[in-house]
């Protein structure tokens, strides 16, 4: 049975001068727009605090899939999901009540989604399974666009497809994906897929997001 495949674009690398426009240039091929909030603590960088956020959130055409890389994010997360988001993920770095925060996310209306850092190993929040909706695996070390895609990664991405196991949730990575790593990581059991420069560097972003899919959608049968 073929997987549902989705793409969720990061807003990373587009232009923020811009930013309605570009997520308009995007809107209609992307299932979620991935927005990547960092606050200078958790990682290296900073992106959107909570008010720009949620402007971002109401204007945005399609659901939002937040990437908390947030230290206080206990304390953000259910804010994010009560501002419309579809999905919410928390880093299991960054939290402390996993089973609390992704209650809280879920009360909220939305997907609550677990990210995992390439030196976090996934059999430590395997017994989370049934609590979220979504595994985030990172195939950079999070806080910037445009970084090399980790192949070290490919057995983390099955390992998690083997602990998902029959169940609906959704296996995403993000980091590096392209039209040169996305079929690796689809054929080791990601369906849901973020990419933020190969699409905003491409000369056309919605046509980058449709082959992307394309190449995905084979590997996945
Ligand atoms: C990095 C972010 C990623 C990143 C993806 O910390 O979580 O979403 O923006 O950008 P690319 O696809 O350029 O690696
Ligand atoms: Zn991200």
């Amino acid at each position: 049975m073929s997987r549902e495949i989705r793409i969720t674009p990061s807003i990373l690398n587009a232009d923020f001068s811009n930013l309605d426009l570009e997520i308009k240039r995007i809107a209609a091929s992307s299932d979620l727009l991935h927005l990547d909030v960092m606050d200078n603590i958790f990682v290296p960088n900073f992106t959107f605090d909570f008010a720009r956020s949620a402007e971002i959130i109401a204007d945005c055409p399609i659901g939002v899939d937040a990437h908390l890389m947030v230290a206080e994010v206990d304390q953000i997360a259910p804010a994010y999901a009560e501002a419309g988001c579809a999905s919410v993920t928390i880093h299991v770095e960054a939290t402390s009540n996993i089973p609390m925060t992704a209650k809280a996310i879920r009360k909220a209306g939305a997907r609550c989604g677990l990210g995992i850092k390439p030196g976090t190993s996934i059999e430590d929040y395997a017994d989370f399974v049934d609590e979220i909706d979504m595994f985030l695996i990172m195939t950079v070390e999070p806080g910037f666009g445009g970084q090399k895609f980790m192949y070290d990664m490919i057995e983390k991405l099955r390992k998690t497809r083997v602990i998902i196991g029959d169940r609906p949730i959704w296996l995403q990575v993000d980091g590096g994906v392209s039209l040169e790593t996305i079929s690796a990581a689809a054929e080791a059991g990601a369906d849901t897929f973020v990419a933020g420069s190969a699409v905003f560097n491409a000369e056309d972003p919605a046509a980058m997001i449709e082959s992307l899919r394309a190449l995905a959608v084979s590997e996945a049968r």
